[in-house]
């Protein structure tokens, strides 16, 4: 369902999460304007983009007829009175704080119409990108999401101290109606939610590691094939509150003393990368990626995230 107020979305730069969240928006029908540095930062988000719709086509989620009608709402533009009359912006520029400030001026300058200025920052709070800000101090929030935001419908919102009331109420309904879902915090927190939950369990699996009690492929087998895929259906609170509480004062009781609580970056990484052994990216992380099949291997990274495509695609 479309939120009948916004007719128009900008977004901020042609990277990953820029091309994702146009994907994002045309596939729901928004008429969508990518901002662009350049012709050639143009062309190579229009490829990514065009690749992510052919995905979605080879997965049979649209047609290709469909697919076309959406690529048909999207535009770019070089010039910030492309998006004058933009509702929302999703400003997905490079984690520089110096680089959004002046990117909010632009916004100031030329979109007078927006309502919600909605950050990706990953670890950026509103506060602190308001401190570059003029005059639309009160419309901007962060809107954090995992990468890449159309495939994955999550989404943490964050406030600062003089955004105006309903902006995120805003912002919120428009995620939710481009399938997303948002989740407000009721304060900024470095990592938001998502990311603190997934550090706490990163610090522990290294821990184990690291004191010899298992090797990093049981861990992942453990994640693989223990609770994880829980996860996909209920929450951490609902499995706790069904299993009793009572029950479990006793497992966090003996389980909290023994577990990390390490406030250093462990050995496991710095010896890593001292020895230039960063992961994928140069062969051997962790595991040995020489003859690992990429492509196989995305396709295992995508697979549980189709089943979030319950798109309303756009006929005309
Ligand atoms: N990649 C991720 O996994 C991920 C996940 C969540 C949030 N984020 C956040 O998303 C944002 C973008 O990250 P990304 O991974 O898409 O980066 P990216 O490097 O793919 O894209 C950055 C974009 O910023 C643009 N840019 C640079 N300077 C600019 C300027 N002065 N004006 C306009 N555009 C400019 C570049 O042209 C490029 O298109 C960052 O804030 C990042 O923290 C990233």
């Amino acid at each position: 369902m479309k939120v009948n107020r916004v007719k128009h979305i900008g977004i901020i730069g042609t990277g990953m999460i820029a091309t994702s969240m146009a994907v994002l928006t045309t596939g729901h029908g928004y008429k969508t304007t990518m901002f662009a540095v350049n012709d050639d930062l143009a062309a190579a988000s229009k490829k990514t983009f065009e690749d992510f719709y052919a995905q979605l086509v080879e997965k049979k989620l649209m047609t290709a007829g469909q697919s076309e009608i959406c690529g048909k709402y999207l535009n770019y533009t070089q010039d910030y009175k492309g998006m004058a009359d933009a509702d929302i912006i999703f400003e997905c520029v490079v984690e520089v704080l110096d680089v959004k400030h002046a990117v909010y001026s632009e916004i100031e300058t030329n979109c007078p119409n927006v309502k919600a200025i909605c950050s990706v920052s990953s670890a950026l709070v509103a506060d602190k990108l308001a401190e570059g800000m003029g005059k639309y101090k009160d419309r901007i929030i962060v809107t954090h999401p995992f990468n890449p935001p159309h495939m994955v419908p999550y989404f943490e919102l964050a406030a600062g101290a003089e955004t105006a009331d309903g902006v995120v109420e805003f912002a919120k309904s428009v995620l939710e109606a481009l399938d997303r879902k948002p989740v407000v915090l009721k304060k900024s927190a470095p990592g938001f939610i998502g990311n603190r939950l997934q550090f706490a369990l990163w610090r522990e699996a290294l821990y184990i590691v690291e004191n010899g009690i298992a090797d990093p492929k049981d861990i992942d087998t453990c994640l693989m094939y223990s609770f994880c895929p829980r996860y996909t259906s209920i929450g951490m609170f609902d499995h706790f509150d069904n299993g009793g509480l009572d029950l479990n004062i006793n497992v966090c009781k003996t389980l909290f003393p023994d577990l990390s609580d390490t406030k250093e970056v462990p050995k496991a990484i710095t010896d890593r990368i001292s020895r230039g052994d960063l992961g994928q990216k140069t062969g051997v992380g962790f595991y040995d990626w020489r003859n690992v099949d990429m492509d196989a291997y995305r396709e295992k990274v995508s697979a549980p995230y189709w089943n979030f495509f319950n798109w309303e695609l756009p006929t005309e």
